[in-house]
């Protein structure tokens, strides 16, 4: 009896682990043309009034973290006013496509209304890149046959450097375009921090300097820069979602670059984006369920 409690509280507890991995099939190296379910994960947030053109009224990239939870870049959901001022956009306008590489192939399956949109409060518009970080709610979630979650990274900040990591998303592919209709991946490499800090704190003509931050870190791909539309674009490394592209400052249209791209580190707002989603295993649900779990066994025990 006592075994069978235990059990089956471990199986209870064990049922939400294996339901946020993402899908590893398919995956094919060296392309850089997405191939179909390669990145499952990747979005293309768009803006309704402008379906009807080329680019789908894509804004900017994401990733799901949950069947109905989005997280972007903070700037991917402000718009500006004339007076100057900064507002979030209006989430009626916009929706969340996913599950496709090609911008124009959509089926009811494919995309999802937003329910709200939850900008990291801590962020200001007026010191851009800076907890730059929001999640979006669905207003239902995904089928898992057709979009997938890419789970959230834990590392610490300095362990990733020099790693290769995947970029995936809609933008342009040459700046003469505002996106890309079939969806794109490039290779990055994790930029040296301080080197990605010393390049942003020196001052460089027609740029606004940057302080780079430990919650902040660098990838780049010289011949393979980010372009417009890229923002928001999720970087993957081994497997875990490791950066939101904030940051570019190179000329995509030369197809050069040599400005590191800055990205806001997942790993700094891993509990906050957990909070706002129930992206993870430790959610506030799952304690309550581990304490059910414990106050079980104990009970087991004293029955014995
Ligand atoms: C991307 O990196 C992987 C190693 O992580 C390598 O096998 C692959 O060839 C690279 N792709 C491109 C297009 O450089
Ligand atoms: C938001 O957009 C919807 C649909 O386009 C519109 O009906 C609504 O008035 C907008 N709300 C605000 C506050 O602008
Ligand atoms: C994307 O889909 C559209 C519409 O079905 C099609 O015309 C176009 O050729 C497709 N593009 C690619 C690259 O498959
Ligand atoms: C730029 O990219 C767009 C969209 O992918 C493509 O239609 C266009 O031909 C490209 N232009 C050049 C000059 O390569």
């Amino acid at each position: 009896m006592n075994n069978f409690v235990f059990l089956f509280v471990i199986a209870l507890c064990g049922t939400r682990v294996s339901s946020l991995n993402v899908e590893r099939t398919n995956r094919i190296a060296g392309g850089e043309s997405a191939k179909p379910g390669e990145f499952p994960y990747v979005i293309s947030l768009q803006e309704i009034s402008q379906l009807s053109t080329y680019t789908r009224g894509h804004r900017c990239g994401g990733a799901m973290v949950t069947a109905r939870h989005a997280v972007t870049s903070a700037s991917c959901v402000h718009d500006r006013t004339e007076n100057g001022q900064f507002v979030v956009i209006n989430a009626t306008a916009y929706r969340v496509f996913a599950g496709s590489f090609n911008l124009s192939v959509d089926s009811a399956d494919r995309n999802r209304n937003i329910e709200k949109i939850t900008v990291h409060p801590d962020y200001r518009p007026n010191t851009p890149y800076v907890n730059d970080i929001a999640v979006i709610t669905l207003v239902g979630e995904f089928p898992n046959s057709v979009v997938g979650t890419i789970p959230l990274a834990v590392s610490e900040p300095t362990q990733d450097q020099g790693s290769i990591c995947q970029a995936a998303g809609w933008g342009s592919q040459n700046g003469t375009s505002s996106a890309s209709t079939q969806l794109m991946h490039r290779n990055k490499t994790v930029f040296d921090q301080a080197v990605c800090k010393g390049v942003y704190s020196t001052p460089v003509p027609g740029f606004t300097q940057i302080n780079v931050e430990n919650s902040m870190m660098c990838a780049l791909n010289p011949l393979s820069p980010s372009c417009e539309g890229d923002l928001g674009n999720p970087l993957v490394c081994n497997w875990y979602l490791t950066g939101i592209l904030v940051h570019h400052r190179n000329d995509c249209s030369l197809g050069v670059g040599s400005f590191p791209e800055v990205y806001t580190r997942i790993s700094s707002f891993r509990s906050w984006i957990e909070r706002t989603s129930g992206a993870s295993t430790f959610q506030p649900g799952m304690a309550v369920l581990g304490l059910i779990c414990i106050v079980q066994i104990v009970t087991a025990k004293v029955l014995q």
